[in-house]
């Protein structure tokens, strides 16, 4: 089952096996570098079906970090095209991560202290977000944004997607989840908007499906649509939760999304999250056999075994790794020699394994 291909419009991925978006904090003018080559590469040469980027921002001022991977610029496109083509020719498939970070924007990166960063340290103010509510103590209160830069952005996202196929992606997913700005509009515990972008559930959900279907429109009929949303913000009262991402699932499937990426939280910094192995797995089951979309099941899936389980339980159709492939690049081949399958090293490889 984890090594059967999945066909997702005119793409095959030749096993379940994904690389999750990873933030490699590596990248200056939001440029790719020989490193994110080398990083996304290796995990095309270990046996991922699909390799997708780290959070690439479609404006700058919506990169979490100084140092985010970019697509705002046609300049941005040249080495992007270069990692896609090595993916390519190892039988995997290339997929960027849209994103913008909101009112999260502007942070130094984890090994430098993960906070605010300010304006003469490299930083950028004002941050956007749907409301003037800052993420935590310490954060900056984001502006408001007005309909003209939720214009903005909805277009920003269109003209990345049209450098992503120019760079050679056959996937997009659009980062809806962790807080960041997609995921701001959704909850109410960051949108207290009272114009036809928030509110009522079919207001908070607008911008998303206005993204989705403005990319959707430039992004080729026959590459695959996704889209990564926190399932719940983990918060009793008042939150983003499991039901109403079952809602928007079922409405992003009619806008043309082909998967759903179900991770959670993210929107406030104090959400308790019960945290174990494979603990949002059931968010992917769920939306799936509620809305019929295709899902991915990301967090703490780090065993061939485990993943073999959640995709032949029906919990998701992808399996998506994150530090697991960090720790073993060549994860997919140890899991097909561990599960009696043959495994598929480069020719370079082969009497390795
Ligand atoms: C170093 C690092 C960077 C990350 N960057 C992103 C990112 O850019 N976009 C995203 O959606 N998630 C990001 N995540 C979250 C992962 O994609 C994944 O959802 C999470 O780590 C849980 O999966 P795991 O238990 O397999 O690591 C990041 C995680 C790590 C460890």
């Amino acid at each position: 089952m984890l090594f059967d291909p999945l066909k997702i419009r005119d793409v095959t991925l030749k096993n379940r096996i994904a690389v999750s978006p990873m933030c490699q904090y590596s990248s200056e003018d939001g440029l790719a570098s020989d490193w994110h080559l080398v990083h996304l590469g290796s995990r095309a040469v270990g046996g991922a079906a699909l390799v997708l980027t780290e959070a690439a921002s479609v404006e700058e001022r919506g990169r979490i970090s100084p140092q985010d991977l970019g697509l705002w610029e046609d300049d941005q496109i040249d080495m992007l095209q270069r990692i896609t083509s090595f993916i390519r020719a190892q039988g995997s498939v290339a997929g960027v991560q849209l994103a913008h970070a909101g009112r999260k924007a502007s942070t130094s990166r984890p090994w430098d202290g993960n906070e605010p960063v300010e304006t003469d340290q490299g930083g950028w103010r004002p941050v956007l977000a749907p409301s003037a509510i800052p993420f935590d103590e310490g954060y900056p209160t984001p502006e408001a944004m007005s309909v003209d830069h939720i214009r903005a952005v909805t277009k920003a996202f269109v003209q990345a997607a049209r450098r992503a196929q120019e760079a050679g992606f056959q996937v997009i997913e659009i980062h809806a989840a962790h807080g960041y700005l997609m995921h701001q509009f959704l909850s109410p515990l960051s949108n207290e908007r009272t114009d036809d972008y928030g509110g009522a559930f079919e207001n908070r959900i607008r911008l998303l499906r206005e993204v989705a279907s403005a990319v959707r429109k430039v992004w080729p009929d026959q590459l695959p649509l996704f889209v990564r949303l926190s399932a719940t913000d983990w918060v009793a009262d008042g939150g983003w939760d499991l039901e109403q991402s079952v809602k928007l699932s079922r409405l992003l499937k009619e806008d043309g999304v082909d998967l759903i990426d179900c991770s959670s939280g993210g929107t406030v910094p104090k959400a308790k999250v019960p945290v174990g192995p494979g603990y949002q797995t059931p968010f992917a089951e769920r939306i799936r056999r509620d809305t019929g979309i295709l899902t991915a099941a990301v967090g703490m899936i780090t065993s061939p075994e485990q993943a073999e389980t959640i995709l032949r339980t029906g919990q998701a159709d992808v399996v998506v790794l994150a530090r697991e492939f960090l720790r073993d690049p060549y994860w997919p081949h140890h899991a097909a020699a561990k599960l009696g399958a043959k495994p598929s090293p480069p020719v370079q490889y082969s009497r390795a394994f």
